[in-house]
């Protein structure tokens, strides 16, 4: 039977994706990376480390392999990872949460964003996102039916301070239909922390059109200002009962290929969150939920030594494309910098970071994509610093060959 279909003579088969997915095409991390190797360029492009995790997570995922967790873990996650997010939440200052019934455990914050978006939102509910944006919001927000909004996020002014928001145009974005308001502080790709003042001007608008707010706070942990530290919305008075937080292992412990996160809220959102969990994956690799739950209660110095590396990285590379002519913003938190390439004649983010990756041998990645309106990410180019320090330096010396085209 095999032998009579003939490869040759078929016409290509063309791709069938669901329509609501054609407008978001291949993701761009995949293909920076891809270019990245192609080019054996330094890939400061997608945001992963270039090490390892801490030893207590590892040995502790490795000790429940042995201990036989190795069937289906309860879904709304293993009760000792439950109780040790609620735990380390308390910690911190923050309200007693019921581990059972305020967090559910998910595979990475990327299925907690989808599964409150799908699970929360009816098809024609409108949801604000900032631009730039994780392009999950967006994903998350088409799977749902549900119509974006866009308030866009701009460079300082005179080059310092951080991104900023037009509160009129905050306003403006919310209309009867409002259900909901994505804010993710810190924010990938650029640095900025959310201050109280901004958070309280989100909520009161929340409290006003009876919205809630969906907070993706992945970078908890990585805030290098002690100026601005980080604030969870649902700590904001009157926030705890509109708020979904969510946030995950991978960036605080270096660990961002085990995809272990989860979504705090009260119960009546948590139904929402658990609704579309239950059918996405049911529940999260049973194993890796015990290695989370070890680094999570023993993180030692594993985060101190991580914020000081990534500081310093930070500043090392942001001298480096200031030296090479770039327009370099201020990052005071996650992964991540925005820089403008405009001063060196580039006019447009892909033709910049593909001279990049080609002549000068380091990756990063155009941030059009992150954009609704892509004209606002065309002059810049978002670098990641979450790497080794030899990484860092050696991005820096090939940077030296930058040159104005
Ligand atoms: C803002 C933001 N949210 C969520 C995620 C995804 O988190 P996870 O790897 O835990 O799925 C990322 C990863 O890059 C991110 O930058």
């Amino acid at each position: 039977m095999l032998n009579n279909i003939t490869h040759t003579t078929r016409m290509p088969t063309p791709p069938r994706i669901a329509d609501r997915f054609v407008p978001f095409g291949a993701s761009i991390f995949a293909e920076m990376t891809r270019l990245a190797n192609q080019h054996r360029a330094v890939n400061l492009s997608q945001g992963f480390p270039d090490f390892d995790g801490p030893e207590v997570a590892k040995l502790a995922a490795i000790e429940a392999i042995r201990a036989g967790h190795g069937q289906y873990a309860r879904m709304s996650g293993v009760p000792e990872l439950n109780r040790a997010i609620a735990d380390s939440w308390s910690k911190r200052g923050l309200a007693p949460l019921d581990p059972d019934a305020h967090v559910t455990v998910t595979s990475g914050c990327s299925e907690a964003i989808i599964n409150t978006l799908v699970g929360i939102l009816n098809p024609g509910d409108e949801v604000i996102f900032f631009e730039p944006y994780f392009d999950f919001y967006t994903a998350g927000a088409a799977m749902a039916g549900a119509v974006p909004r866009f308030v866009a996020l701009h460079p300082p002014r005179d080059g310092r301070g951080a991104f900023w928001f037009d509160e009129a145009e905050l306003r403006a974005a919310f209309t009867p239909r409002t259900r909901a308001i994505m804010v993710n502080t810190p924010h990938n790709p650029t640095g900025k922390v959310f201050t109280r003042a901004e958070l309280e001007l989100i909520a009161g608008l929340c409290g006003e059109h009876d919205a809630i707010a969906i907070t993706d706070e992945v970078y908890e942990h990585l805030v290098y200002e002690p100026t601005l530290p980080h604030i969870s919305m649902a700590t904001l008075p009157g926030m705890w009962d509109r708020t979904i937080t969510l946030s995950s292992m991978g960036k605080t412990f270096s660990l961002t290929g085990w995809k272990v996160g989860w979504a705090i809220a009260p119960e009546h959102l948590t139904a929402g969150v658990r609704a579309c969990h239950q059918y996405m994956t049911f529940s999260t690799a049973t194993p890796l939920q015990h290695g989370a739950a070890a680094a999570i209660r023993e993180p030692g110095e594993y985060c101190a030594q991580l914020r000081s590396l990534f500081a310093s990285n930070r500043d090392v590379l942001s001298e480096a494309l200031s030296r090479a002519g770039l327009r370099v913003y201020p990052s005071h938190s996650t992964y991540f910098l925005m820089a403008d390439h405009t001063p060196l004649g580039f006019t447009d983010d892909r033709a910049f970071v593909s001279h990049l990756i080609e002549k000068i041998g380091v990756a990063a990645i155009p941030p059009s994509g992150f954009y609704n309106r892509r004209e606002l990410g065309r002059p810049l180019a978002r670098f990641a610093f979450c790497k080794k320090r030899e990484t860092i330096e050696e991005a820096v010396l090939r940077l030296s060959a930058l040159r104005p085209v």
